[in-house]
């Protein structure tokens, strides 16, 4: 008989937004009237730019011209959409990052989970607590950890807490590590890194010939112009970094699916035997062999994003979503909760009140003001007390969410 792989057998019941999901259905199977708002997972609501749409309509004609049509496209994604976020996400920031180096891919979320492919099986792997589950599932799917705990830590993991006592900044390991998950602005508090904040993420790197793995899947959000938006503004990063990025959150393709990777072309790691390899070598033999590419039409749409047109649009988009942001920051600080993130980031961190368990502040949330949020123990065991709420819908909602949330709690 097949076997499996046992790693599986060591996750926890199952992957946090499904189990919400799956709350949310028993609830509205019983009270199938209620009239329902999510504001938990952060997936988009308000439609594709109106550039990326026109673009992608033009490409399905070109799908239906002999002259113009394309079979498979290059496994790292075309030239002309490398090109343009070279020069206008990097370059423009005075990063040194070349086409060559960037990856198109269908998600960041495969691609903080497939990079593990390429990456030996001794390494210490650090994350921070909370985090985006996916870094930490990935990596028990890849054997890479022990058994989860009863406060859910798996064994091998070295977690990096992260609250309101440390301003939401994780401290450097206090043992050497050599896998580092970063991810700014951050899922799930909101909370941003100055430069200052990821040099001493890169020195550390750099002293310990450990890889940062930077999740940059919200930058656009960053309004602050002091914040970096890319790891590869600080100096000595592309030594020590990979960077994920996604057109999901700034252009509306959740649905969609375009994202791409940053793999410099400076980057090492060790083999068994002490050499040196290349790992953008590795990362372009993965992808060239399990990856066929990104779609030509949608690839065709994220390009439009880098228009002039595209750009407004994008920025209009992100606008939207921060002001939602600030509407549930402002009503639900005014209600007496304590808030934070929400300024540079989509997603707001709250403290439950009345000393509420995160599942029991969402059950209440549901049960009481039809409410969907996303309780912070799902994030990791310091996130308990603590609960993100999405900017991520229309403003009718978000009005209508937290009229009902603060008619029901005052703190
Ligand atoms: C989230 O809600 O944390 C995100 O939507 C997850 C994701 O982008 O995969």
């Amino acid at each position: 008989m097949a076997t499996i792989n046992d790693n599986y057998l060591k996750l926890k019941a199952g992957y946090l937004f499904p189990e919400i999901a799956r709350r949310v259905k028993a609830f509205v199977d019983a009270n199938p009237d209620a009239p329902i708002i999510k504001l938990g997972i952060g997936d988009v609501t308000e439609p594709l730019p109106k550039a990326c749409r026109q673009a992608m309509v033009d490409a399905v004609e070109d799908m239906g011209n002999r002259e113009t049509f394309k079979g498979y496209g290059p496994e790292q994604g075309y030239l002309w959409l490398r090109e343009k976020i070279a020069q206008q996400d990097f370059q423009a920031r005075g990063c040194d990052i070349d086409a060559s180096e960037i990856f198109i891919s269908d998600g960041s979320k495969c691609d903080t989970g497939n990079i593990l492919d390429i990456f030996g099986k001794n390494n210490k792997i650090a994350v921070t607590d909370p985090v985006y589950p996916v870094y930490v599932d990935t990596n028990v799917m890849a054997g890479n950890t022990g058994e989860v705990n009863e406060k859910g830590e798996y064994e091998g993991l070295v977690y990096l807490p992260i609250s309101a006592e440390n301003d939401f900044s994780a401290q450097l390991p206090g043992e050497k590590v050599d896998l580092i998950y970063l991810c700014f602005p951050n899922n799930p508090t909101g909370a941003t890194a100055t430069k200052e904040d990821l040099q001493k993420w890169v020195n550390y790197a750099q002293e310990n010939n450990a890889i940062i793995l930077f999740d940059a899947a919200y930058e656009a959000f960053i309004t602050d112009e002091s914040l970096p938006h890319s790891i590869y503004e600080i100096e000595g990063a592309k030594n020590c970094a990979i960077e994920f990025r996604s057109f999901s959150k700034n252009a509306g393709f959740t649905g969609t699916r375009c994202a791409l990777t940053v793999v410099p072309k400076t980057l090492m790691a060790k083999a068994a035997d002490g050499s040196d390899v290349d790992l953008w070598k590795l990362w372009n033999r993965r992808q060239s062999t399990k990856f066929n590419g990104v779609s030509y039409v949608i690839q065709r749409g994220a390009e439009a994003v880098y228009s002039e047109a595209g750009q407004a649009q994008v920025q209009d988009l992100v606008s939207f979503y921060l002001e939602n942001a600030k509407i549930i920051r402002e009503q639900l600080t005014a209600a007496g909760f304590t808030v934070y993130g929400g300024k540079n980031a989509p997603y707001i961190w709250v403290q439950t009140p009345h000393n509420l368990s995160s599942w029991d502040f969402f059950d209440k949330l549901l049960h009481t003001c039809n409410v969907v949020g996303t309780p912070g123990s799902g994030f990791g065991a310091a996130g308990e007390g603590y609960f993100r709420i999405s900017a991520f819908n229309s403003r009718a909602n978000v009005e209508e969410a937290m009229k009902r949330i603060t008619a029901k709690f005052q703190v």
